[in-house]
């Protein structure tokens, strides 16, 4: 943290740094980052506030800030949806009609300022991509857009700054991480060795040393290993050369984060096994290879089908039992009500699935299993 000043100067010279609700002003890293701009002549504008499933009206009062401030790069001092947020207005500080509009895909960002990053939750990726996901409360969306000027110019990852990431958080963010495996892991392209391997030793290595950062917070190797798993799960690594991942299930979650409010990693939790149990009979090879691989399980004696469902049950248990994350929208104390409206809005924009394809029946049956008791 101490060279963000000097990888800030060699992106502008007036920063609009952006942070959550409070955190970082708690643990003083707000003042280190302040100080650090100061001393290499970065002038600082700040815009605090944003809000876990970053809204639209952050990016609207951040794009306004850098136009009246002349502002010439943005700096995320916090979690996903900090960086989220600082990334939508870098794109939108130059665009003159709304921001939503790249979400709703009506327009798409002709440039962004160079865009700076301070990680202290690790979870998204958003730190190593061009992603940006924005909630509209207006509308009860959240949608994605992707822009290759969005790829941060810096991202500091010190897994220090992830000591004080509270217990749920730190489970959410593990959900998220081993989702974003799961959205690349489960393609139907023969023969992808190297793929498969980094894939699982990625969920290898985030469902071991997570408990160990659940029971010490500050234990420095595990909190580590999951800033790097972080990254390298969402940075367009795993998903080269087989089709770039299925992502329905993220698209059926944001439909969960945008009408209920519920963080990111726990609707994953929620929608993940429900999504693994309509599809698992499209490539059934991959689930076997899933429970064998990414969870330990014995193959001997078992019949091909009931191999692959104990490996769905795994990670389910592993969830619920060891994260301490629910798996059930009841659980939530979420009911039915919504669930067609929100199976039309998550495939609003374009048809969900490549491992396989959904149809709205299949988003229905995926919400209904999701629902649990
Ligand atoms: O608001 P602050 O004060 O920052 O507190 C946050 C927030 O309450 C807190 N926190 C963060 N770092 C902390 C800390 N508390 C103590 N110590 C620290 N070091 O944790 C809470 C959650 O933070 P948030 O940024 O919302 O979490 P996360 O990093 O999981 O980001 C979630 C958002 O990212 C989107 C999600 O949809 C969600 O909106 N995603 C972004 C992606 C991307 N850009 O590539 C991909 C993902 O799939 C995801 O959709
Ligand atoms: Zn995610």
């Amino acid at each position: 943290v101490a060279n963000v000043g000097v990888e800030a100067a060699a992106a502008g010279k007036r920063a609009l740094v952006v942070t959550g609700t409070g955190s970082v002003k708690k643990n003083g890293l707000l003042d280190v980052v302040m100080s650090a701009l100061d001393s290499e002549g970065v002038e600082a504008v700040e815009l605090s506030g944003v809000v876990p499933n970053p809204e639209i009206g952050s990016v609207r009062e951040g794009a306004a800030l850098c136009r009246e401030r002349g502002v010439d790069m943005v700096l995320a001092v916090g979690g996903g949806s900090v960086v989220d947020a600082a990334k939508a207005i870098a794109a939108a500080a130059d665009y003159y009609g709304d921001p939503w509009d790249f979400f709703d895909k009506k327009a798409k960002p002709a440039k962004a300022l160079p865009i700076g990053v301070v990680l202290t939750l690790s979870a998204t990726g958003s730190e190593m991509n061009g992603n940006s996901v924005i909630t509209n409360p207006e509308t009860s969306e959240k949608r994605p857009m992707y822009h290759p000027a969005l790829y941060p110019r810096f991202s500091i990852l010190d897994p220090e700054l992830t000591f004080t990431v509270p217990p749920d958080q730190t489970a959410y963010g593990v959900v998220d991480i081993l989702s974003h495996v799961f959205e690349q892991y489960f393609h139907n392209v023969q023969d992808t060795p190297l793929q498969d391997g980094l894939a699982e030793t990625i969920m290898w290595t985030v469902v071991n040393y997570a408990p160990l950062a659940l029971k010490k917070p500050d234990d420095y190797n595990a909190r580590a290993n999951l800033m790097w798993a972080s990254s390298l799960a969402l940075n367009g690594l795993l998903a080269a050369g087989t089709g770039g991942g299925d992502w329905a299930s993220h698209m059926l979650e944001h439909e969960l984060s945008a009408k209920y409010g519920i963080a990111h990693g726990a609707g994953l939790a929620v929608i993940f096994p429900a999504w693994m149990r309509r599809v698992y009979k499209t490539n059934i090879v991959r689930f076997m290879q899933f429970a064998v691989n990414a969870w330990g399980v014995d193959p001997t004696g078992l019949k091909e089908e009931d191999l692959a469902v104990k490996g769905i049950e795994a990670m389910e248990n592993y969830f619920r039992n060891t994260l301490n994350v629910p798996v059930t929208m009841a659980d939530y104390g979420i009911d039915g009500s919504r669930i067609e409206e929100m199976a039309d809005s998550a495939m609003k924009h374009k048809k969900l699935g490549s491992f396989m394809s959904l149809s709205r029946d299949d988003v229905i049956a995926i919400y209904e299993t999701a629902l649990g008791s």
